[in-house]
């Protein structure tokens, strides 16, 4: 507990600047032997495609709705459209129900996709199991969610953080350790990077549909919540491919119109006691764009009293302290850095970075081109930034970091891993990151989150107190 050791000097050294006295937190000593990360080959079986005509495939919910009382069903018929029809019924009613949807195909230079269906299921009770039946006509399957309690201030629930996943060995040890911790995720949060399809010969969109399958015995029964990365653009002109985003927009459907978002490339939803907000870094988000103009509207919309946590997500982050992708962040960080502050956001989540890093509280907001002010600051107005980029894609680990660690990283690792936000009421959630190296139930790095508004105490102070 060393870096809370440093920050008991700086409690009773308090008149001067924390950021000139703390030299950074932990750079985790955790040793592991970096091997290469593989791809999981096509033959595997997390890859293996469900048997019988015109099975559905790749099924995956999403939140459908602003409050939690839709979902979004999605999945991929390879061999005719078929249906594109949800049959679902509560636990409790057994009453069989509809649910239209729309199928469509895309075409990425060679490659022709299956028929991609979504269907949104409305109405639904809260707090409710719901069993859904696709693939009807054909060879029909059946999966199970449970709907969010109503939205509350004090209403408990637990989000998973994924980032990076990808496809390899290590994505697959990264969802197992997901799905067997103790501290049970009832929806992913997910920053960005889905198949990393794109590091294949022309894109190769086969490795969307791996994709598909791989996360199917998650994606189909919790909603994962999709943010837009960089390996999500599919731009290549070299192959004629001109139209960004192209094979991820026609895949994972999310409910921007709920939130008056004119892109699914940025969006809000509520979920619990949560509002997250969704951003995307490979859009426009200068003054006067769509994405700024949206923002704009939506910080002051955000009820605390409704929801008391706000969290962010979005994939590249603003605070990194890896030679990787070393301030990729930052013009976005100039645009949106003040409004994070002012409307007092409680985490922001990111991915991009193949690596673990939380930060203390911090802001940099004071720069105006002459005043020379340019280093972060300890604010407790400004959000914890979480990188969570760890999820194990075939790209390898970010191991490279920045010496020494800058005052505003508070925790780093270059492992693998996932991490869960386990919100208790309006005023404490449990946050803690999960190395792939340890047994399920080991926490590598935890912190109780004071809620910005209804118990905005630092953290760090909180805890070297007790
Ligand atoms: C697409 O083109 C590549 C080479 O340009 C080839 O290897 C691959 O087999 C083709 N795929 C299809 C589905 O035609
Ligand atoms: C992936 O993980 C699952 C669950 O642990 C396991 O059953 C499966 O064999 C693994 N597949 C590969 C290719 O590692
Ligand atoms: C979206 O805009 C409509 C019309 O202006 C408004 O009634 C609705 O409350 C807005 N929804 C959200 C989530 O902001
Ligand atoms: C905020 O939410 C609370 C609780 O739902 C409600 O009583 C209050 O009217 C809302 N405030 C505004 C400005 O909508
Ligand atoms: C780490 O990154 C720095 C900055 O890019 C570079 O100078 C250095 O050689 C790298 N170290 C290793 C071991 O790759
Ligand atoms: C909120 O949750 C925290 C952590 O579980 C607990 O210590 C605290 O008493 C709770 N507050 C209320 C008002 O229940
Ligand atoms: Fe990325």
């Amino acid at each position: 507990m060393e870096f809370f050791g440093r920050c008991i000097v700086l409690v009773l050294g308090l008149i001067l600047n924390e950021s000139l006295l703390c030299n950074g937190g932990v750079t985790s000593s955790f040793v592991r032997k970096v091997e290469k990360t593989i791809d999981m080959p096509l033959d595997s079986d997390v890859f293996g495609a469900p048997p019988g005509y015109n099975a559905p495939q790749q099924v995956h919910i999403t939140q459908g709705d602003h409050e939690g009382k839709a979902v979004i069903v999605s999945w991929v018929t390879m061999d005719e459209p078929g249906s594109s029809t949800v049959l679902y019924w509560s636990e409790k009613s057994k009453q069989k129900n509809n649910a239209k949807g729309k199928v469509t195909t895309y075409k990425f230079y060679n490659y022709t996709s299956g028929y991609i269906h979504h269907s949104t299921i409305r109405h639904l009770e809260f707090n409710t199991k719901y069993y859904y039946k696709i693939g009807i006509g054909h060879t029909a399957r059946t999966f199970w969610f449970v709907t969010p309690p109503p939205v509350g201030p004090d209403v408990p629930y637990t989000f998973g953080l994924i980032g990076d996943l990808g496809q390899s060995f290590d994505s697959n040890k990264t969802l197992t350790h997901y799905e067997l911790n103790p501290i049970k995720g009832q929806a992913v949060l997910f920053v960005g990077d889905l198949s990393y399809a794109d590091n294949y010969p022309n894109h190769d969109n086969v490795r969307w549909d791996t994709w598909g399958r791989f996360v199917e015995r998650s994606t189909a029964y919790q909603p994962w919540i999709w943010t837009a990365g960089n390996h999500e653009i599919d731009f290549a002109p070299e192959i004629g491919e001109t139209k960004p985003f192209k094979p991820y927009t026609h895949r994972y459907h999310v409910p921007y119109r709920a939130s008056n978002s004119t892109s699914p490339l940025w969006y809000s939803i509520k979920r619990a006691s949560a509002y997250i907000i969704v951003l995307s870094s490979y859009s426009a988000y200068g003054k006067y764009t769509p994405q700024y103009k949206w923002l704009e509207e939506e910080l002051p919309k955000v009820n605390r009293t409704e929801t008391p946590w706000l969290i962010v997500l979005l994939h590249s982050p603003w605070y990194n302290s890896y030679n990787y992708h070393y301030m990729e962040g930052e013009t976005m960080r100039v645009m949106y850095e003040p409004w994070f502050v002012k409307y007092k956001v409680d985490i922001v989540f990111a991915g991009h970075v193949h690596a673990y890093e939380r930060t203390e509280r911090i802001s940099n907001v004071a720069y105006n081109v002459v005043n020379g002010e340019c280093t972060p600051i300890r604010d407790q107005s400004a959000p914890i930034y979480v990188t969570i980029g760890d999820g194990g894609n075939l790209e390898g680990l970010a191991t490279n970091m920045t010496e020494p660690q800058p005052a505003y990283s508070a925790f780093r690792e270059a492992s693998f891993g996932h991490a869960t936000l386990a919100i208790k009421n309006r005023t404490h959630a449990y946050y803690s990151w999960h190395r792939n190296q340890d047994g399920y139930a080991v926490e590598a790095d935890k912190i109780w989150v004071n809620n910005r508004i209804w118990n905005p105490v630092d953290e760090s102070m909180a805890l070297a107190v007790s």
